[in-house]
């Protein structure tokens, strides 16, 4: 295993323009905020209580295996620039970012998605998402990977996009045609709407489906509420040094000698697991709520009855 050395970011944090952090709603094992709330102005955030404290949490997450472990598929001088050179100053730049500001101390996944801003970035959206995406990349990958998945992703594979064969077409074809750097992701999604605060009405085991998407730069499922699966990097740092300008070869190559589905599997089991806890959750709010207009209406009548019987 590679030896980590992560310096710290000493330096006065810049003071930049920062989220509100969400107040409420947080789901699952994740964290993640399902209501965010912002200011019309956003304000500035550096803390004003004295000297400022910087924590510059978040370390160079080493992948799952040795840097060589994936040759002669991917090589080791590959991984020690892409992950050696380039994971490593999205980490730096995020913790230089968002050290002295309210997003400092959250977990990695909610600065995503408050970051992300419903499409309107703040300043540490790219950095905090590529350290996200890297490292579910890395874990997405293992040394004899390939083949074909098992069991219940299997079947959710072949019942989402008819065959597993017919399911690689489509996450190849996402990989190659995302223009310029981003991703290309297998995704659970939740019976979710896509409308902030809405629930939906007619919630069914059919909404949960599979998803193949393709995402920009950084951005990746998690901001739209789905659950990653799985995930490529298209980047070009990701492959020219062994593959250069072909693209399809190298998602080739992923899928077919690369991808854990071990991982994948894994994913999925923890999805599934969360989208019902966040159903018993809402079970118990709806339950709640009706207790709450019961004894509300229970008060009206009441007042109501104690008004007639004063007449
Ligand atoms: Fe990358």
């Amino acid at each position: 295993m590679v030896a980590l050395n992560i310096p710290v970011a000493t330096t006065k944090p810049v003071s930049l323009p920062c989220a509100f952090v969400p107040s409420t709603g947080l789901h699952g094992n994740l964290g993640l905020p399902r209501t965010l709330k912002w200011p019309k102005k956003m304000r500035q955030c550096t803390r004003k209580d004295g000297p400022t404290k910087v924590s510059a949490k978040f370390e160079l997450k080493p992948p799952p295996y040795p840097l060589n472990a994936l040759e002669p598929h991917m090589s080791k001088e590959t991984f020690e620039y892409h992950w050696g050179k380039h994971h490593r100053t999205y980490v730096e730049n995020l913790n230089k970012q968002i050290a002295g500001t309210e997003l400092d101390g959250l977990s990695l996944e909610k600065i995503v998605v408050a970051t992300y801003n419903k499409g309107d970035l703040l300043p540490p959206f790219n950095n905090a998402a590529q350290v996200w995406n890297h490292d579910f990349f890395w874990e997405s990958m293992k040394p004899g990977g390939g083949g074909k998945p098992s069991g219940e992703l299997l079947e959710l594979i072949e019942r989402d996009f008819g065959s597993f064969d017919k399911f690689i077409g489509e996450f190849k074809t996402a990989a190659a045609t995302q223009f310029g750097s981003g991703w290309a992701w297998l995704a659970y999604k939740a019976n979710r709407l896509n409308v902030g605060n809405a629930v939906n009405p007619n919630p069914s085991e059919e909404d949960k489906k599979l998803a193949v998407v393709k995402s920009p730069n950084a951005v990746n499922p998690l901001v739209w509420d789905y659950y990653p699966l799985l995930t490529i990097d298209v980047w070009e740092h990701a492959y020219y040094l062994d593959f250069q300008n072909r693209r399809p070869d190298y998602i080739s190559l992923f899928m077919e000698k690369l991808v854990s589905w071990d991982a994948v599997s894994a994913r999925l089991e923890a999805a599934k697991a969360e989208v019902a806890e966040r159903e018993r959750e809402d079970e118990r709010k709806s339950v709640e709520e009706d207790k709450t207009s019961d004894s509300e209406d229970e008060g009206y009548l009441d007042n109501n009855s104690d008004v007639s019987e004063a007449e």
